[in-house]
């Protein structure tokens, strides 16, 4: 069952990167919910912030580097809940410009924590965290246990994030946690290029009936979550008394890329799959077959994913059809 929204009503929400893939679904939500929502994104350049993303939404929104104090700091300083879902997502970019992928994800982050410190301590955070930071697993199911040992620099700029938002739980009492989230796929995900996973580049290829290529023999499996799914744990970590200071795994259903490419590709009713042989930049920091252990945050926070993957991309291909120009 979907997580009830209605303790949201009448409260002011703050979502980061909110004209994102993930960000702009808890917007729509929290609206829906009766609550009032102010988005701060600074729609960073081929990235995945879209206005449309929320169009018709009456959310407020700043255009703004989550740092930036005095475009932030009134919004920051009157909400109850702060979903903060900026970030640079591209492993690829971050080694080829890791400074650009420091800034973004880690010193942009400490800026508006250190905000959030000075206007309004009481503020419930949730960070989007992920499981790149472990790396190349060691041991699967992966649970928060697990050694943190990253592959790229998004990796590390990504840990830094989250663990700033531990720290100040500790030593500030923010009631900041974090989700550290895998491959999320569904509405409102930009499907050009390929700085936001292969899931889009999966999606866009079927649509335009073109081939889908795995590297290898596409047997690595990767734990795909519906960004519904991701709104029902953001929303039940930010009601959760017992969330402040832990970070918790999301996950659903580990698949194997070949796997998710044939289903696309059912789903779709076009392209086809491929096999190609590793290109040696993707070789580097590719992280194997993953699958994640959400046992806390079920036990923690009541939290269960509901949408398998088969149906939740076909939902996620009727979004598109009507609108895939905006997306390209
Ligand atoms: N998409 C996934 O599969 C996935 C997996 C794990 C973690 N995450 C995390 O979830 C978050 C959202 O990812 P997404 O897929 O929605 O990406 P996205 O690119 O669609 O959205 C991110 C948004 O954040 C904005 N942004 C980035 N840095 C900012 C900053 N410093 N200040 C203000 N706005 C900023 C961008 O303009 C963009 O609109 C990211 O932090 C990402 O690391 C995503």
């Amino acid at each position: 069952m979907a997580v009830d929204l209605a303790p949201f009503a009448g409260r002011h929400c703050l979502v980061t990167g909110g004209l994102g893939f993930i960000g702009s679904n808890p917007v729509l939500a929290l609206e829906a919910a009766c609550a009032s929502v102010t988005v701060v994104d600074s729609l960073v350049p081929r990235h995945g912030g879209n206005r449309r993303n929320i169009a018709g939404s009456a959310a407020e929104v700043v255009v703004a580097d989550i740092a930036d104090a005095s475009a932030v700091a009134r919004a920051a300083a009157s909400a109850q809940y702060v979903f903060n879902l900026a970030g640079q997502v591209s492993h690829i970019d971050s080694m080829e410009d890791p400074i650009g992928d420091l800034d973004l994800n880690a010193r942009s982050q400490l800026g508006f924590l250190e905000l959030l410190r000075r206007v309004n301590p009481e503020a419930v955070v949730v960070f989007g965290s992920t499981r790149q930071i472990y790396g190349r697993p060691q041991y699967i199911p992966v649970d928060e246990g697990h050694p943190v040992n990253p592959v790229d620099v998004n990796g590390i700029s990504k840990y830094a994030a989250e663990q700033f938002h531990i720290l100040y739980a500790n030593v500030h009492e923010l009631r900041a946690s974090a989700l550290r989230l895998t491959n999320v796929y569904g509405p409102r995900q930009r499907l050009l290029g390929d700085r936001q996973g292969f899931l889009p580049v999966f999606l866009r290829l079927a649509l335009e009936d073109q081939p889908i290529t795995v590297y290898g023999t596409g047997e690595q499996a990767r734990d795909c979550i519906h960004v519904d799914d991701v709104v029902d744990a953001l929303a039940a970590a930010a009601l959760s008394p017992d969330a402040p200071g832990e970070v918790f795994n999301l996950g659903h259903e580990s698949l194997s890329l070949r796997r998710i490419a044939e289903l696309v590709v059912d789903a779709v009713g076009s392209g086809s799959v491929e096999e190609i042989p590793w290109p040696p930049e993707r070789a580097r920091i590719d992280i194997g077959t993953y699958r994640g252990d959400y046992s806390k945050a079920k036990q923690v926070l009541g939290w269960e994913p509901r949408i398998d993957f088969p149906a939740g991309i076909a939902s996620t291909i009727e979004y598109y059809r009507p609108r895939l120009a905006w997306y390209l």
